[in-house]
């Protein structure tokens, strides 16, 4: 692939003032100039009916087209409860619906994660990657961005401002690029 690489970039949290929001808008900065993030907002996105996944609602449709027209995925996870949010986990249903016709099929992916706890969404990360087993995506394995104790790290305005940080993004997602053009 000789063209810019085409990230969507989904965070999942709603709070306004979110640390994982904070951080994808980071990750739109530090990019490889080769390939650009698009991020997709996950207000809107009701809960996961399988009565309605034939004729899903409409941000739903737009999510699975946004998603189909990326190169690849990058997923930055809160941890709720040991595990992913569920607004996260009703999109990802929603997108993999309905049977045979999942968008997140084939994607190579990147996860990061940010949490005011000591690891950092490790846990809720960890059911991301198994959740990508089934779903049939390749995410990156390094380096593992787990930002622990999240206050810390972000400046009064809510922007991630801990330098360490953003070089581990930084390669991130230059091993996403690399892996997404290897495997496209
Ligand atoms: C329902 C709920 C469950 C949570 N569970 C965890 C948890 O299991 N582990 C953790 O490190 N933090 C947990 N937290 C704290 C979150 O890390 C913290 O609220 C964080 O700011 C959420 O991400 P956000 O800033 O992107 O909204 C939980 C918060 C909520 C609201």
């Amino acid at each position: 692939m000789s063209r810019q690489v085409r990230i969507l970039g989904i965070a999942g949290s709603l709070r306004r003032q979110s640390y994982n929001r904070a951080t994808l808008r980071a990750a739109t900065q530090l990019v490889p100039e080769d390939a650009s993030i698009d991020i997709f907002e996950l207000d809107g996105i009701p809960g996961f009916n399988q009565d309605e996944e034939q004729n899903p609602p409409a941000k739903v449709t737009e999510l699975k087209s946004r998603i189909r027209a990326a190169d690849a995925i990058l997923i930055v996870t809160p941890e709720y409860n040991y595990s992913v949010s569920g607004v996260l986990k009703n999109a990802i249903d929603w997108a993999s619906r309905p049977y045979g016709d999942s968008a997140w099929n084939g994607k190579p992916a990147a996860i990061m994660g940010a949490s005011i706890g000591t690891v950092g969404t490790a846990r809720a990360q960890y059911h991301l990657r198994q959740m990508m087993v089934f779903l049939n995506m390749f995410p990156v394995n390094q380096p593992e961005v787990m930002i622990g104790n999240a206050s810390e790290r972000f400046d009064a305005q809510g922007n991630l401002s801990h330098e360490p940080t953003k070089e581990f993004i930084r390669q991130l997602l230059q091993n996403l690029v690399d892996w997404t053009r290897r495997i496209s």
